[in-house]
């Protein structure tokens, strides 16, 4: 067992109560290898924006478990780094295991140093998804670990699980939820879903408004307590267009407006889930390079481009979409 304050980490507390006094969202992005966390990091530090680092059950299998803990901790040394290089303050970093799926992969991220987990029942009848949750806060809050649930269900794939259809949250469950759990922050579904394809839309048809009706409801229930926005990526056109342009289909992929993702993070969602848009960033440039440069075969190459991008692209949301640029 070792503690994630030894490793530099901090757990979601004192990020979301600023985050939900100043009216802003805290990034929460994934990362499955270096070139996506050396982004981040510098992204970050540059932008002076608290940062959760996630990683899903799927990037644990992918990166290997004991190699993305250390990668994590390797972070904070490197944002310190950074920081001072550039003269800025060092910026507050927590390491999340996103949609953890049982009380073991939870218990073993808290073991392994990591400061915040979340726990997804959504997927269970009710009762199943409190007891499980409450299980995990009961264990993680030994620790001092912050612990977020899922009430409603997003459609989409996350890990092995795909769901077709969205059920959004019920406000009449969110006190019970929260009171009985005694989780510290609650994702909900307001009509994002997660992946690049997150509206079928028609010929003329435009994105459809989230539910910010529902959303409201939520905080009049439980005012104050942090909400987080899951399925978050707005899927950005410019990157579509590059992929599709050098070989790539994604066609009909769109996401969330990004002048919703705006609207939301003013209120009391404090943190905002981006996965997909920084996937589409990187696919796009290893294809530009690769297309143009026919005998390139150097990663560095093509992974250097794709992770500049990438920097420019989450400073962008940090400081135009979230609001969380210049608040450390
Ligand atoms: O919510 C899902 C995240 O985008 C993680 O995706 O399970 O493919 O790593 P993944
Ligand atoms: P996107 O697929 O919209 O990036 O959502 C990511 C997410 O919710 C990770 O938990
Ligand atoms: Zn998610």
């Amino acid at each position: 067992m070792i503690h994630y304050s030894k490793l530099g980490f901090v757990n979601t507390k004192d990020m979301f109560k600023d985050a939900i006094e100043k009216g802003y969202a805290v990034p929460a992005y994934n990362f499955n290898n270096m070139e996506q966390l050396q982004a981040i990091i510098t992204a970050c530090t540059m932008t002076q924006s608290p940062v959760i680092l996630q990683v899903s059950k799927g990037a644990r299998n992918y990166a290997n478990q004991t190699l993305l803990r250390w990668m994590g901790q390797g972070a904070v040394e490197f944002m310190k780094e950074l920081a001072k290089e550039n003269n800025l303050k060092e910026i507050p970093i927590a390491m999340h295991l996103d949609h953890g799926d049982s009380f073991e992969l939870c218990k073993s991220c808290v073991d392994m140093g990591f400061s915040s987990v979340m726990i997804d029942g959504s997927h269970l009848p009710y009762e199943e998804n409190i007891e499980l949750t409450k299980k995990v806060v009961e264990y993680a809050h030994q620790y001092d670990v912050t612990v977020e649930g899922e009430l409603g269900v997003l459609a989409g794939i996350e890990d092995d699980v795909k769901a077709e259809e969205h059920t959004y949250t019920n406000p009449d469950d969110v006190e019970d939820f929260v009171n009985r759990t005694k989780v510290d922050s609650l994702a909900i579904a307001i009509g994002t879903s997660h992946g690049a394809y997150k509206f079928k839309l028609k010929e003329g048809e435009e994105v459809p408004p989230l539910r910010f009706d529902i959303l409201e409801e939520i905080e009049k229930r439980i005012p104050g307590f942090p909400i987080v926005l899951h399925g978050a990526s707005s899927v950005l056109q410019e990157y579509v267009k590059i992929i599709n342009q050098y070989g790539g289909n994604l066609e009909g992929a769109v996401g969330v407006p990004e002048d919703q993702l705006r609207k939301a993070a003013k209120s009391a969602v404090c943190k905002i889930n981006i996965d997909s848009d920084g996937r589409l960033v990187m696919t796009a440039k290893v294809r530009e390079v690769l297309w143009n440069k026919p005998q390139e075969f150097d990663p560095r190459k093509y992974l250097g481009p794709a992770r500049d991008e990438l920097i420019k692209m989450y400073e962008r949301k940090n400081k135009e979409v979230l609001g969380s640029a210049f608040r450390v």
